[in-house]
């Protein structure tokens, strides 16, 4: 029997070098948003990550734009505030988004992130897919699956990304990726292939372009 939830498969010569392309052209940040009215035009498809504080959104944006300091990238969990635009090349819209779950931030501003986020995932016209990221040493946590359920209402397809696998023991891993494929079975919008990553030590980043320039 096939197991569910496949790990993404490298991509063929034809589609790794389409992911290239789109990386090698200008990768630029656009601006920051704070609310719905100062999202750029609808003008391109375009891809999110999503995921919680700290999981490594930024992080896997510099690794795929092989710029380091483009999307900032820190300790301190909650660091990304706004909804941060991209380009890659002229053609998609990559968006970093805030990271959701993040207890120690004061409430209202947690509140104010939030109905923003939402907001953007039910009604962004051209968002394409949303990469949700987990943490491989966690697995999928009940607020992934808040976000999860989110997106199943917004018809907005979503595909699960596991960051930090350089950090992972493999039984961890194993346990790890059986609680995620448990969440993600519950979920109708989930894409049905998981991505493994490290923005650390490279793994994943080829196939995760060329799954980008696959969407149009
Ligand atoms: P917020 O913007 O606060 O939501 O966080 P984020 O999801 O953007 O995480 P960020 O990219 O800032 O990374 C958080 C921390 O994890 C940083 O210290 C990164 O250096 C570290 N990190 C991110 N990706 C990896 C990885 O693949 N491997 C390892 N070892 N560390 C990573
Ligand atoms: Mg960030």
């Amino acid at each position: 029997m096939q197991m569910p939830f496949p790990i993404s498969q490298a991509p063929d010569d034809r589609m790794r070098e389409a992911g290239r392309l789109l990386f090698a052209g200008d990768t630029d940040f656009v601006k920051g948003v704070v609310a719905m009215s100062g999202l750029p035009d609808a003008d391109r498809p375009e891809v999110c990550f999503a995921g919680r504080s700290n999981v490594g959104k930024s992080s896997l944006i510099n690794a795929l734009t092989g710029r380091k300091g483009l999307a900032r990238a820190s300790n301190t969990p909650g660091r990304t505030q706004e909804i941060n635009f991209f380009t890659a090349g002229d053609s998609h819209y990559i968006v970093d988004l805030p990271g959701y779950g993040f207890a120690n931030a004061p409430v209202p501003v947690v509140e104010k992130w939030q109905r923003l986020l939402r907001a953007y995932l039910a009604g962004r016209q051209t968002l394409r897919r949303a990469f949700v990221l987990i943490d491989a040493r966690h697995g999928a946590k009940a607020v992934d699956e808040e976000i999860m359920s989110l997106l199943d209402r917004a018809a907005v397809t979503f595909q699960c990304v596991m960051t930090k696998t350089d950090k992972v023991k493999k039984a961890d891993l194993d346990r790890a990726m059986d609680v995620t494929r448990a969440a993600l079975a519950k979920h109708p919008a989930a894409y049905p292939e998981i991505v493994m990553t490290s923005s650390e030590k490279g793994e994943g980043i080829e196939t995760l372009r060329a799954i980008i320039a696959g969407i149009d």
